[in-house]
């Protein structure tokens, strides 16, 4: 290459990844070819991550991309989430965190791209998939097929979001950020379920979106009859395999897993940045030029937006960013350096199609040339187990089990997924307490509590005969349905077994309207059943039983008509004669009369409805506690420990932080942590917190409080200790790394064309935005033994390490090191030795 060709090449390298093809007025043209995506006639290798806007509020939006960017991303993913933007038919809401545009346009201004994944059904751990539920009541209608009612809905709804889109100008073609957009999702993997009607929707749903004239080429993921010239992508944890329908499409992939979703109940999922980086850098080693992470921040389920069953409010999934909005480490700088290391290869990845070169059993190099100047490599070694030393083009390389090598010039090593050199974490704001928290304690305030009777409380109670499917009955305007009965004993008090079946999710039984039992199932499988030996009395008896939801389904084929509630009620006595109930006559009460009367709202706040004291009752179930409490300073997100209370939902404010339910406990096996990384991953082979409540600490984002006296609201069901609940916030991080002189050099530090910058490997430590180090709790050079957190010199270690530390990085946002001799001198000539710091970032 020309000199000065590089120079030009550069130049549109720092516009491109500036941002600068993607807004701002200019007009961008979006096709594909059988490589990649074309943004304005060049083929472009793309990072993306998902961000779902509601899942945050919009005041942290443009922290959060700015997160992505740096994290190297090009393109933010998000669903449109229908539920919430229509919530009544005909009636609009895109305000606060459903602001769809300003999400759009936030993403625009840090100047990436985006990927819109209409749909309208979006899956996603959301309810009902983001259907609204009053679709479900459109006589005659059928989701997810061949069937008018259901396309007519289907039609309006993405012409409707196409339009507000064009509206704001935020389509490529326009100036604006959106280069693709997603129509259905997965239905590939329940179209069987459909039949022909399902094929004739796939065809139905391409020509919809097509027809809508975005300029910009649409989606369908998993979905391998998907219709020229839509293209049909990759889902899952691995996608290196996939090929797409036709040769005239590129390789890409929608949702690339950075970890999974939490159920209640259920150990928390974690997946070891290694592996996924080793299955990103595969990808893109077999001819992929689209990757998608699946979350890259995930954030909160907040208020009842959760899908089911028992979907949790916590959506962190082990993502970059966590669920507070906090990167975490080591995933996301070991991804940001990935990220580098794929776009020092993006002028070969999009200029052929790779090469495949075996090594070995088990080891295999792919090479993707460009005339005249070389080649690009990725040198894999895929067995679980084996390390390896392999030959390649002249030189030896060692290959980690289970890695990826990336050679932007077929001879460097710029990087190798099983090598992290990126700063960690210790202690995790999500899921645990770090020691860097204010707590405050709410023990001293003043409480007050409602304590809800049990079974009907109103007039507009309904009889039928037999037992009602809830969703039908609710409407999911409440997660509560009340199934009451009496029971009429003639002969003398008697001891019977009652057996309680139900659909799901969850229902307290309470007999003479005495709590008597509670039942409950999990996400796999939401039925379940109670079996209770109770006592009736001669004369009338009482049968009230609450049945809940916690998020209506949101996956599977024909989700949208899967039952919930109670289905049969039985008596049997000691002599194992049965009574069936479940047909006899039933009377029904939707939701709890707190939520009815708003006791959530701020504006009861000072109710007399509330019986006031100090001292909340505990244990109690079906109760309603509020309390006020302040804030402590700053300007981070706030959570709320809930260890103490069992199952429930709370308002901050009036806000809807979600439903809790730390009384469900994990199983106490099938954990493991640490996770050995080689070897293939699904959703249940690293899991952690095994015999713990899924979720203690809830989120409150800092923009729902204010300075002064805040409002706690919770519905508790099943008891409870208000007075020990805490809300805190962090004030710092620790962090820590340990590198070695064989360490990869800094991937920031190549420069195509020549060689590393650098010549030793460094650390670097980075504080949060806002936060500088404000200490430095250990530092050694030489062979310092432990792990983050625990570090301990070894035998050989340089002397004033720590003061050099300290000079270089306290009272600053970051800072880097050498890890080299001529920063420390020499302490065991001829010993590899490394480099270990633990320091501590705060306000
Ligand atoms: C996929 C789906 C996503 C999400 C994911 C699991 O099947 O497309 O919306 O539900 O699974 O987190």
């Amino acid at each position: 290459m020309e000199r000065k060709d590089s120079v030009v090449l550069v130049f549109i390298a720092v516009l491109v990844f500036e941002g600068y093809f993607c807004g701002r007025g200019y007009a961008g043209t979006v096709t594909y070819d059988h490589k990649a995506l074309v943004i304005n006639g060049q083929r472009r290798v793309l990072l993306s991550g998902s961000i779902h806007y509601p899942r945050s509020t919009e005041d942290v939006w443009p922290e959060l991309i700015r997160k992505s960017k740096e994290g190297g991303l090009d393109v933010i993913e998000t669903y449109v989430f229908w539920n919430y933007h229509e919530p009544v038919k005909g009636q609009y809401y895109f305000e606060g965190r459903f602001d769809l545009v300003k999400f759009v346009k936030t993403v625009q201004e840090a100047g990436l791209f985006v990927h819109l994944r209409i749909g309208p059904y979006a899956c996603a751990e959301w309810n009902y998939g983001g259907f609204p539920l009053w679709l479900h009541f459109i006589p005659g209608i059928q989701f997810r097929t061949t069937n008018t009612p259901f396309k007519n809905e289907m039609k309006r709804f993405l012409a409707k979001i196409v339009r507000i889109m064009k509206e704001g100008k935020l389509f490529a073609s326009q100036g604006g950020p959106i280069i693709l957009a997603q129509v259905e999702n997965e239905y590939g993997n329940v179209e069987w379920a459909y039949g022909v009607g399902g094929e004739l929707y796939v065809q139905w749903a391409a020509e919809a979106a097509i027809g809508l004239n975005t300029s910009v080429p649409w989606v369908m993921c998993q979905q391998e009859d998907a219709p020229d010239p839509i293209i049909n992508t990759c889902n899952g944890f691995y996608c290196d395999q996939f090929t797409p329908n036709s040769p005239s499409k590129p390789k890409m992939w929608t949702e690339s897993y950075s970890g999974w979703f939490l159920a209640f109940g259920n150990a928390i999922p974690f997946r070891p940045v290694e592996d996924l980086a080793f299955s990103v850098a595969r990808f893109f080693e077999m001819g992929g030029t689209l990757q998608n992470y699946y979350m890259y921040f995930g954030g909160t389920n907040f208020g009842r937006t959760a899908g089911g069953p028992l979907i949790a409010t916590s959506y962190d999934y082990d993502a970059p960013i966590d669920e507070y909005g906090f990167i975490r480490q080591p995933k996301w700088g070991h991804l940001r350096d990935l990220h580098m290391a794929i776009k020092q290869c993006e002028t070969y990845l999009v200029n052929s199609d790779p090469t495949y070169i075996p090594l070995g059993p088990n080891l295999e190099a792919h090479v993707y040339y460009k005339k005249p100047d070389g080649c690009a490599a990725f040198l894999a070694n895929i067995d679980q187990n084996v390390d390896a030393n392999v030959s390649f083009n002249g030189n030896f390389y060692s290959l980690p089990a289970w890695s990826v090598s990336i050679l932007p010039d077929c001879k460097n090593v710029i990087f190798n997924t099983a090598k992290v050199v990126s700063q960690r974490s210790l202690g995790d704001f999500s899921h645990r307490q770090t020691s860097s928290v204010k707590e405050t304690i709410l023990a001293t305030s003043k409480w007050g509590w409602y304590k809800e009777q049990v079974g009907i409380w109103s007039n507009n109670s309904f009889t039928s005969s037999g037992l009602l499917e809830q969703i039908n009955t609710t409407r999911d305007v409440s997660d509560y349905l009340w199934y009451t009965a009496s029971i009429d004993v003639t002969e003398n008090e008697k001891e019977v077994y009652l057996n309680v079946a139900s659909l799901g999710h969850a229902a307290m039984v309470f007999v003479n309207k005495r709590f008597v039992g509670f039942g409950y199932g999990n996400h796999e499988d939401a039925s379940f059943t109670v079996t209770q030996k109770i006592m009736l009395n001669q004369g009338k008896n009482t049968l009230d039983m609450l049945s809940m939801i916690i998020g209506i389904q949101n996956y599977g084929p024909w989700f949208d008509i899967a039952g919930a509630g109670i289905f049969s009620v039985a008596l049997v006595d000691l002599m194992n004669a049965k009574e069936d109930l479940s047909f006899k006559a039933w009377s029904y009460q939707v939701g709890m009369e707190g939520e009815y009367l708003g006791l959530d709202q701020t504006s009861l706040a000072n109710s007399s409805l509330w019986t006031m004291g100090n001292y909340p009752p505990v244990n109690q179930t079906l109760i309603w506690y509020k309390t006020t409490f302040i804030a402590p300073e700053g300007n981070g997100p706030l959570s709320l420990n809930l260890a103490s209370m069992g199952k429930g939902q709370a308002w901050i404010n009036g806000e809807g932080i979600g439903r809790y339910w730390p009384a469900y406990l994990a199983p106490t096996t099938g954990c493991s942590e640490p996770c050995d990384y080689r070897g293939s991953y699904d959703a249940s082979k690293c899991l952690k917190n095994c015999g713990q409540p899924a979720q203690i600490l809830y989120h409150i984002p800092r923009s729902w409080v204010h300075p002064g006296e805040n409002l706690l609201v919770l519905h508790e069901e099943l008891g409870g200790d208000p007075s020990k609940i805490t809300v805190s916030t962090r004030t710092g991080q620790e962090i820590c790394a340990l590198i070695s002189e064989s360490d990869p050099l800094p991937v920031n530090s190549w420069k195509p064309n020549s060689e590393f910058k650098h010549t030793s490997p460094e650390v670097r430590l980075d504080c949060e935005r806002g936060w500088k180090i404000t200490s430095i709790n250990f530092a050694s050079f030489g062979t310092p033994k432990g792990q983050c957190g625990e570090f301990s010199h070894g035998s050989c270690s340089a002397e004033n390490v720590l003061p050099v530390f300290q000079k270089a990085c306290i009272g600053h946002e970051s800072c880097a090191m050498a890890v080299s001799t001529l920063n420390f001198g020499d302490p065991c000539v001829g010993v590899l030795k490394s480099l270990a710091v633990e320091a501590l970032c705060s306000a």
